[in-house]
C-alpha cells in the first residue's frame, strides 16, 4: 500500500485549482443510465471512486468513456442491470445505479455496499421508498434484486424518509422521474450535491419540483433525453484546504469553487480567527496567530457538513483552548481520534463527542488513514509537525481527492508519495 511521507513544519499557503465535486460527480455519473441517448458531462474529478463507477457502467455495456475531465455515455444500449460485489464493495456508492436501472428497466440487481469505517451504512431507506413504489425488493448472498410491477414500470407515491438521507434521497428521485404518476418525497435531503443531481434530471426532461427543500414533487415521464452538463465544485476539498491554512498561519486561495454551499464553514474559520474572502469563484483564507477553540455539532445541510469534521478537528487540536465536537450522523467518525493523538493532539473521545483540548503544536509519528475525509486531517497535522511523519493506507485520500500530492506541494507542503 502506498504511504505519504510528510516533513513539517510547512506554513500552508499558495493557491489549489477545485475540482469537481466527489459526490455531485457520483450520483451525477449513476443518472446518465437513465436517458437512451447520449450525455456529456464535464468537470469530473479524477478519482479512484469516479473511475470505479465508471468501470461498473461500462460493465453493463453502455458506451462511456472519460476525456481528461470530460464523461461522454451513450445508454442507448444497456446489456445488463448487474453491478457486482467485487466493485460494489470498493465504492459502496455504486448502490445509486439501483435507483435509475429500476427506473428505466423496472429491474435491477446490485450489490448490498456492506459498511465501511465510519459506519454501517444501511441503504433500508432506499429499499423502503422503492418498495412503496410498487418494486419488489429480495435480498440473497448480499444481493439486492428489485424487480418493478408488471408491465415494468414503478409506480409513483407518497413517500417520507425516517431520517435524512443523501443516497436515499439521490436513488429514490431518479428512480422516480421514469414512474407511471406522481412521486412526493418528504424529509429529503438538500445537500448541493443532491440539488446538482436534480437539476441535471431536469435538464433531461424530468420534471421535478422542491428541488433544495425536503419536500420534492417528481412527475413520472415516459422517457429522459440526454444533455450537456457540468459537476459542481467540492466544497469539502475547498474546506479541506482552507483548514491548512489556520493549522499554520497560513494563506490559502482556493479558485474554481464557491462560497455558496460552505457558510456553516466558513463561519466556523471566521469564529477562530481566519479572514475569510470570496469572490464569484474563489474563496481566500488567511490566518494570524492561534485559531480560537470553537464547538462544531455536525448536522444535515445547511448545518455544518460531517465531511469537514476531520478536517476542523485537525485545527481545533492546535487551538487556543477547548474544543467541542459532536458526531451527529455517523456512528463511527473518529477513527482519526487515535491518529491524532500519535501525532501528540490531547483529544477525549465519549460517544458521539470529542473534547479537544489545544495544544502548542502536533509531533511527527508513523500514522494511519482510516477513512477519506481522515486521511486529510492527518496530512495537515503531519505538515504542521517539526520533522518526519508517514501516513500509510493512503489509498483512501486517493478515493476523493484529485491530484492531492500537486495540490499540497502547491500550497508548501512537502510530501512524497511512497510507492509500495
Ligand atoms: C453521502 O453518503 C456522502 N457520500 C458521504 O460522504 C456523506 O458523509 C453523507 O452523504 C452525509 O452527508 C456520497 O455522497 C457518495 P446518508 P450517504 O445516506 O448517502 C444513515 C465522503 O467522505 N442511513 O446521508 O451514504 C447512515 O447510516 C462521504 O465523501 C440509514 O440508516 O449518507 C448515516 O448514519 C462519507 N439508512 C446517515 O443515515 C439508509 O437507508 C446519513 O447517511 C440511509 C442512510
Amino acid at each position: 500500500m502506498d504511504k505519504f511521507k510528510i516533513i513539517g513544519k510547512s506554513r500552508i499557503a499558495g493557491e489549489v485549482s477545485i475540482s469537481g465535486s466527489k459526490n455531485a460527480a457520483l450520483p451525477l455519473l449513476a443518472a446518465m443510465l437513465l436517458p437512451s441517448d447520449e450525455t456529456v458531462l464535464h468537470n469530473v474529478p479524477t478519482l479512484k471512486d469516479t473511475d470505479t463507477l465508471i468501470k461498473l457502467i461500462k460493465g453493463m455495456g453502455v458506451d462511456i468513456k472519460k476525456e481528461g475531465n470530460t464523461v461522454i455515455a451513450d445508454a442507448r444500449h444497456v446489456a445488463n442491470y448487474y453491478a457486482p460485489y467485487e466493485l460494489v464493495r470498493t465504492m459502496r456508492a455504486s448502490i445509486l445505479v439501483l435507483g435509475a436501472l429500476l427506473g428505466r428497466f423496472g429491474e435491477a440487481e446490485v450489490s448490498l455496499p456492506g459498511g465501511c469505517s465510519i459506519g454501517s451504512r444501511p441503504v433500508d431507506q432506499h429499499l423502503k421508498a422503492f418498495e412503496a413504489m410498487g418494486a419488489t425488493i429480495t435480498v440473497e448472498n448480499g444481493y439486492v434484486k428489485a424487480q418493478a410491477p408488471a408491465g415494468g414500470r414503478l409506480i409513483g407515491c407518497d413517500f417520507s424518509f425516517d431520517m435524512v438521507t443523501v443516497g436515499g434521497t439521490e436513488n429514490v428521485i431518479m428512480a422516480a422521474t421514469l414512474a407511471r404518476g406522481t412521486t412526493r418525497l418528504e424529509n429529503c435531503a438538500t445537500e448541493p450535491e443532491v440539488v446538482d443531481l436534480a437539476n441535471m434530471l431536469v435538464k433531461m426532461g424530468a420534471k421535478i419540483d422542491g428541488i433544495g427543500t425536503p419536500t420534492m414533487t417528481i412527475e413520472g415521464v415516459e422517457q429522459l433525453h440526454g444533455c450537456e452538463y457540468s459537476v459542481i465544485a467540492d466544497r469539502i476539498e475547498t474546506g479541506s484546504y482552507l483548514a491548512g491554512a489556520l493549522m499554520s498561519e497560513g494563506d490559502v486561495l482556493t479558485k474554481n469553487t464557491s462560497a455558496e454551499f460552505l457558510h456553516p464553514v466558513l463561519k466556523k474559520f471566521e469564529a477562530m480567527g481566519a479572514t475569510i474572502t470570496t469572490g464569484d469563484d474563489w474563496i481566500r483564507a488567511v490566518m494570524k496567530g492561534r485559531p480560537k477553540a470553537v464547538d462544531i455539532r455536525t448536522q444535515v445541510h445547511p448545518g455544518f457538513p460531517t465531511d469537514m469534521q476531520a478536517q476542523l478537528m485537525a485545527v481545533c487540536c492546535l487551538a487556543d483552548g477547548t474544543s467541542t465536537i459532536i458526531e451527529n450522523i455517523f456512528e463511527n467518525r473518529f477513527m482519526h481520534v487515535p491518529e491524532l493523538q500519535r501525532l501528540g493532539a490531547n483529544i477525549k473521545v465519549d460517544g458521539h463527542t470529542a473534547v479537544v483540548v489545544g495544544v502548542d503544536s502536533f509531533t511527527p509519528a508513523p500514522v494511519m488513514a482510516t477513512d477519506l475525509r481522515a486521511s486529510m486531517s492527518l496530512v495537515m497535522a503531519a505538515a504542521c509537525a517539526e520533522g518526519e511523519s508517514v501516513i500509510d493506507r493512503i489509498y483512501h485520500i486517493d478515493r476523493g481527492y484529485d491530484d492531492v500530492e500537486n495540490k499540497l506541494k502547491a500550497l508548501g507542503v512537502n510530501i512524497e508519495r511512497i510507492k509500495d
